[in-house]
């Protein structure tokens, strides 16, 4: 099979190291970029004088009608083309003829693969975006309708303090808005047009590469050839966006687990994303969550592929760069099912809000508030810490809880101790006093939500 650069060989590529080296089976993934790169640099040719006008005009047909073939799922790439460029631009020339043999002029398949991945790539971070707007909505309903749900907040896994729900959700939406941010920041950096790099060094034709940009809707081009070429840093940014985003979903998803344990029971996962066990009949495992999980993995493995693939390049285009795709490609699928599946698994749970209340009051959460209390009475806190630490301890060995003290009981471990403590140390208390800008009380937790919808522009 001829080669569309086999001018200088005497030989064949053997047979397997062909298989070996063409990327047509992943990389025509990246067919409408690749067209839709290639009608903007046949009109910017013609516009400029290098090719025919009436030439460009029937690349321009020409592409297009493969471009609808290409959506349509109507052509069937070859292997002996090797990648997705080579076929493209064979399927033209039988297609049109002779202008199509005129398409290539002034370009390499280095810069345009540049091109169509950098494309795939903002496309990538814009949907993203979108989708997890959706993700931190579904949070905001359930923040909005738990202002005043009480749970008990953790750490070190121990019971530390208690909160509300809606803040609680709060603070995910705020993890899931720096991902947006992220996104964003990747695909400004990811707009800068390649094309007009050429092999490496550009090209002698006068290319008006502001021209294919603005056609393309970059923002800029690249500003020196060998980097626009060689550069994945676009790549390795979405995947690095994109590991930070499953590690937030893997946070997530392990507490849904433990909370819809029998042990912890906050919260009942929606029969739809659970599934049951082939010998135990009791069983309803929350897999969605632990394959959401799991999959964190698999992104992070992709972020470390690249890495690990661009670490040693020298300068410019080298073939090893062929292994950015597949890694893009997987991620990009398993991030936006993890985040789909995600979003409405959440929208779906039911929370166990006597559970959350009820375990919110075990395990001494009022400690910090009653020794607070002490402190407003004029106690240093260092002091308060001590007292209420000893009164923690005179609980736990009596089974019992610092409100069902009496008053009489509380003033042999301060005599600063008044009948109005108890109103100071109830789960209501606690949460509504911690009332400044990042806190749970609930004119906090609301303001949050109004400037998260600002920011979504929701
Ligand atoms: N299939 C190649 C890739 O994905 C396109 C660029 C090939 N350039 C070359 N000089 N062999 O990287």
């Amino acid at each position: 099979m001829a080669k569309l650069w086999g001018g200088r060989f005497t030989k064949t590529t053997d047979e397997f190291a062909e298989g070996f080296h063409s990327s047509i089976s992943f990389d025509s993934r990246l067919a409408v970029q690749d067209i839709t790169g290639s009608i903007a640099h046949a009109r910017m040719l013609g516009q400029q004088g290098i090719i025919a006008k009436e030439d460009s005009e029937k690349i321009i047909e020409g592409l297009k009608t493969i471009l609808e073939d290409a959506i349509m799922g109507n052509i069937e790439f070859s292997p002996h083309d090797e990648d997705i460029h080579m076929n493209v631009e064979k399927i033209l020339t039988e297609r049109i003829g002779e202008a199509g043999k005129k398409l290539h002029t002034g370009r390499s398949r280095n810069d345009q693969v540049a091109l169509d991945f950098k494309m795939f790539v903002k496309e990538e971070c814009e949907e993203t975006q979108n989708i997890l707007k959706d993700l931190i909505s579904a949070l905001l309903h359930i923040a909005e309708n738990n202002l005043e749900t009480i749970m008990p907040a953790y750490t070190h896994l121990q019971k530390a303090q208690p909160t509300s729900l809606g803040h609680y959700m709060m603070a995910y939406a705020e993890m899931f808005w720096r991902d947006i941010t992220r996104f964003a920041d990747c695909l400004e950096r990811a707009d800068y047009m390649p094309l007009g790099s050429g092999a490496l060094c550009a090209t002698t034709y006068p290319l008006d590469r502001y021209m294919t940009a603005s056609e393309l809707g970059f923002k800029n081009i690249t500003m020196n050839s060998m980097d626009g070429v060689s550069d994945r840093d676009f790549a390795i940014e979405y995947l690095s966006a994109a590991s930070i985003t499953m590690m937030h979903l893997s946070r997530f998803c392990e507490e849904l687990i433990l909370w819809s344990t029998n042990e912890f029971r906050f919260v009942t996962m929606d029969d739809a994303y659970s599934t049951g066990s082939s010998i135990m009949p009791q069983k309803k495992n929350p897999d969605m969550a632990e394959l959401i999980r799991g999959k964190t993995g698999r992104v992070y493995g992709s972020l470390v592929t690249l890495l690990t693939v661009m670490k040693g390049l020298p300068l410019a285009y080298n073939k090893d760069m062929q292994e950015d795709k597949e890694c893009v490609f997987d991620a990009a699928d398993t991030l936006a099912s993890c985040l789909k599946v995600f979003t409405k698994m959440i929208s779906t749970l039911r929370f166990n809000k006597e559970t959350l209340y009820m375990q919110a009051g075990r395990g001494f959460t009022n400690a910090t508030d009653a020794a607070d209390y002490l402190v407003k009475k004029g106690l240093p806190f260092r002091d308060a810490h001590e007292v209420i630490g000893k009164l923690v301890l005179y609980c736990e060995t009596n089974g019992l809880a610092i409100a069902d003290l009496s008053e009489e009981k509380l003033s042999e471990f301060s005599p600063l101790f008044g009948s109005d403590v108890y109103d100071n140390i109830s789960l209501e208390a606690c949460v509504s006093r911690r009332n400044i800008p990042g806190g749970p009380a609930k004119q906090q937790v609301t303001a949050h939500i109004e400037l998260m919808k600002k920011r979504l522009g929701l």
